[in-house]
């Protein structure tokens, strides 16, 4: 039996979970920057590191108390090592590599994607090896095969912007509020999503494009007299939707594999979940989900992902402390 706490620092979520080998998740614990970062448009990463370390500490105490355990209970601490930015992973990983040394348990570094590929793992139905994952985030779009735990390969990958970044900058060609990602969404449920005709960038290839999509955005902005914003928010949500449906597909079908798995923030979007589960069915091939709020970051799946690594026995070595802001997947 292993107990594992899992800590999320790697953007401007401060994430706290346990993971047991016998009872699952028996802590959940997330506080949210949203409002820290909302007055300036975008995560300002130096008020994200200073607020991590405002609330990690309270956090933790509240998922020991959740799950009815003390600090001596714990088996190993799990903490992102990255991607992402960089003072913020290190609030994480100092903070897991101290209470790792003064209880004399190990630490477990964590790859923040292979966080949110495995979250899918956390659900009822869970799918055999080997899948194909998209994983779609604010940082990252990719499509990778995984034929265990640990073994990926990269079948695509975005030259530019990431999916999750496209949403967020069109929404603010929109005008809409951080995150801009679900209120595009939200918005786009009420629009036409043929109003306006928007590219399917680079449809034909195995790596993704959004950049020129988001320039397109704003021509059609720019060049109409009255546009309609939700017509626009639908537009863009269609175009790329369409473009992830479609590669996703087309790797299942290349690489002769019935399962997909989708992972990160955007996978949270019901449109893309609608039209993969669609295109799946009519395919013959299975798609998989974590639920919605363990999409987008949280300590749940940075727990399970250290019991899985635990069960390997992949521990860090010594008490150095280290993160990696860039980090591919396949360098694991
Ligand atoms: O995985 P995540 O929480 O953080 C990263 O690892 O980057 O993903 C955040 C991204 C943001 O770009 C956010 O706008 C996007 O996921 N996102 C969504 C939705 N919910 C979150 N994008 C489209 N529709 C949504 N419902
Ligand atoms: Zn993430």
């Amino acid at each position: 039996m292993a107990t594992i706490l899992g800590i999320e620092t790697s953007c401007d979520e401060t994430a706290v979970a346990i993971y047991c080998s016998e009872k699952g998740l028996v802590a959940n614990q997330l506080y949210s920057q949203i409002e820290l970062h909302r007055q300036y448009g975008g995560v300002v990463p130096e008020l994200a590191s200073r607020d991590h370390v405002r609330k990690l500490l309270p956090l933790v105490v509240a998922a020991l108390e959740e799950a009815g355990l003390t600090r001596q209970d714990l088996s190993a601490i799990a903490y992102t090592q990255g991607p992402g930015l960089a003072g913020a992973l290190l609030v994480g990983a100092s903070f897991a590599k101290s209470l790792a040394f003064s209880l004399d348990v190990p630490a477990i570094a964590v790859h923040h994607l292979e966080a949110h590929l495995m979250a899918v793992m956390l659900e009822e139905c869970q799918p055999d090896y080997p899948f194909i994952t998209l994983l779609v985030s604010g940082g990252h779009t990719l499509l990778a095969e995984v034929s265990g735990f640990g073994c990926y390969r990269i079948l695509g990958q975005s030259v530019d912007d990431a999916a999750g970044e496209a949403f967020d900058k069109t929404a603010k060609l929109l005008g809409l509020p951080y995150p801009g990602g679900p209120e595009l969404a939200k918005l786009a449920a009420q629009g036409n999503p043929n109003a306006y005709p928007l590219p399917r960038p680079m449809l034909r290839e195995s790596n993704f494009s959004f950049s020129g999509l988001k320039t397109a955005v704003r021509q059609v902005i720019h060049s109409t007299s009255q546009p309609v914003i939700e017509d626009v928010a639908a537009s863009f949500q269609a175009a790329v939707v369409e473009t992830l449906v479609t590669k996703s597909i087309r790797a299942l079908q290349r690489e002769n594999i019935s399962r997909l798995v989708v992972a990160g923030g955007v996978s949270a979007n019901c449109h893309l979940r609608e039209q993969l589960i669609e295109q799946c069915q009519k395919n013959n091939m299975a798609v998989y989900f974590p639920k919605p709020a363990f999409c987008t970051d949280n300590g749940a799946m940075v727990a399970y992902a250290g019991w899985l690594r635990w069960q390997h026995q992949f521990l860090d070595a010594d008490t150095s402390i280290e993160v990696r802001a860039r980090w591919p997947l396949d360098a694991l």
